[in-house]
């Protein structure tokens, strides 16, 4: 509405100017504008309601007249109020809520009634010269804000799941033109083949109901003036029993469906299902081929010295309202498990020791084989001695000789022993020139490998 209000003032503005033109041009236009909003005007009942209008006439120094006129179906035509000049003469049946301040031509109406809703008509005429008129129409609606909607469950006392039917009713203690939306946990509700909804949307039917609809339900109803939610309804709905499962200390489990404890132990096991409402809960104890009753309620207390070497416990459950049942089974073997366990924790404890005790003497090994190697490099460089080749012999000849290697020879000499290999080449007496020469004395049949330990010269 705001909207419109804007827009038809710029119309209004621009309307005076093309009038004020008119007037600058011609002298007079004649012409009769009346402005009203394009919209709808909601109205509030009991609460005052403003038709606004705007009119230029154009021509002054006139008689200017302003009448509403009002039609409804159920009543018909009927002239509201009239001014002429600025002298009201209200309608003597309904001037008491008729409201018109002259020159303006919005009309006030005061307290707002249902009665009311209808279109109006505005007219504005000016006699001077000549006669001229326009009229406009304006719809209004009244509403009554809607109350707080109400939502009822049926039946009351709750429905069983793939049996009964449940119907959801919302219902307004006050409000006009009411419509209902259904909420599902805050989400709009689709309807489907198991949700169906009556034609004015008050009623929500759920056939067959299932544990699914267990939800909280909310109905939503607005008007055009007011929207207001019901508190959430969740229905009951009895269902189940469903995931039936036993459970006891995990230390106790050793594969699905079975237990082992040791002699004297106690052990519990509690058994749950998802129901409404909650299970009655029985234990069987299966041995011998016998069954036999043991307990009531969802926790069994076994104290183990008590029960049989072997066998099998059942846990049944029954919803008394679904007429539903269900039931496990599990063993129970009795014997030395226990302290077994504790025995291969032990075991396996021991074997970690030897684990971690092997590993600290490897590491020991490595560290000292690295250590003599750093310390006594001896062996390393025999090794290497044994694997050099004759030529690697006579190469190091030839550069002694030809090159002198008086500074060369600068270092810490090492002799070693090596057994000479059967093919070495022997060289003659006469060319004996160099310390290397001298060492190599065939007549020894032992080879001795010069080691030159250069210190670095940079
Ligand atoms: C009437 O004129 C006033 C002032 O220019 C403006 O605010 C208002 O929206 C106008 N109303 C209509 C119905 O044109
Ligand atoms: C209405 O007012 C105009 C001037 O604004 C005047 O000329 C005219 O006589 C008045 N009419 C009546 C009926 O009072
Ligand atoms: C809903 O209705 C109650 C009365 O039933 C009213 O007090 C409340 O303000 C309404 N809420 C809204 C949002 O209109
Ligand atoms: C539930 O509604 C269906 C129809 O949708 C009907 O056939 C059935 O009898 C109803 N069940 C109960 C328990 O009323
Ligand atoms: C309904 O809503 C309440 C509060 O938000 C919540 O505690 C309850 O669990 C809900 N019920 C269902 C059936 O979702
Ligand atoms: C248990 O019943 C089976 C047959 O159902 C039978 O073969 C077996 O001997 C019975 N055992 C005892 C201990 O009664
Ligand atoms: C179902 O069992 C509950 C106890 O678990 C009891 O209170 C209730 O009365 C029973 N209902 C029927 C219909 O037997």
């Amino acid at each position: 509405m705001g909207r419109d209000v804007s827009m038809d003032s710029s119309s209004s503005k621009s309307y005076f100017f093309l009038f004020k033109i008119c007037i600058l041009a011609i002298g007079t236009c004649g012409a009769v504008r009346v402005m009203v909003p394009t919209e709808m005007i909601l109205g509030t009942v009991g609460r005052p309601l403003l038709l606004p209008v705007n009119y230029t006439t154009g021509i002054k120094d006139q008689n200017t007249q302003i009448t509403w006129t009002f039609q409804s179906q159920s009543s018909g035509s009927m002239l509201l109020v009239t001014a002429i000049n600025n002298t009201l003469t209200p309608d003597m049946e309904h001037g008491h809520r008729f409201f018109l301040s002259p020159p303006s031509a919005t009309l006030l109406i005061n307290p707002v009634q249902l009665t009311d809703d209808g279109e109006y008509t505005i007219k504005v005429t000016v006699s001077g010269v000549k006669m001229e008129s326009a009229s406009r129409q304006l719809t209004v609606q009244v509403n009554v804000p809607v109350s707080k909607p109400v939502v009822h469950s049926d039946p009351a006392w709750g429905a069983v799941e793939y049996i009964d039917n449940a119907t959801l009713t919302c219902t307004v203690s006050k409000g006009t033109k009411v419509i209902y939306q259904w909420l599902k946990d805050g989400k709009p509700l689709p309807e489907s083949s198991r949700h169906i909804f009556s034609v004015d949307n008050k009623m929500l039917f759920i056939s067959p109901v299932l544990k699914d609809d267990l939800s909280n339900y909310t109905c939503v109803a607005k008007n055009l003036i007011s929207i207001n939610e019901s508190e959430p309804i969740a229905p009951n709905i009895y269902y189940g029993p469903y995931d039936l499962m036993v459970k006891s200390e995990p230390r106790f489990k050793i594969s699905e469906g079975v237990f082992a404890v040791g002699k004297g132990e106690p052990v519990w096991f509690k058994c749950s299902a998802n129901s409404n409402p909650p299970n009655d809960y029985s234990w069987f104890q299966k041995a011998n081929n016998k069954t036999t009753p043991i307990h009531r309620g969802p926790i069994l207390n076994i104290m183990s010295e008590k029960v049989p070497e072997k066998a099998d416990y059942m846990c049944c459950v029954y919803n008394n309202v679904t007429g539903k049942r269900g039931e496990t089974q599990f063993t129970l073997i009795l014997s030395a498990t226990g302290q077994e366990r504790r025995k291969y924790k032990g075991s396996s404890i021991h074997s970690l020791v030897i684990i971690v005790g092997l590993s600290i003497t490897l590491i020991v090994c490595i560290l000292l084989y690295f250590i003599l190697k750093r310390y006594f490099p001896r062996k390393v460089i025999k090794k290497e001695v044994y694997h050099r080749s004759p030529t690697d012999y006579i190469r190091a000849h030839q550069v002694s000789v030809e090159q002198e290697p008086s500074m060369d020879d600068y270092g810490i000499y090492e002799f070693v022993a090596v057994p000479e290999p059967a093919a070495f080449p022997q060289v003659p007496p006469d060319k004996l020139s160099t310390v290397y020469d001298i060492i190599r004395v065939p007549d020894i049949r032992t080879v001795y490998d010069v080691i030159c330990q250069t210190p670095k010269t940079s």
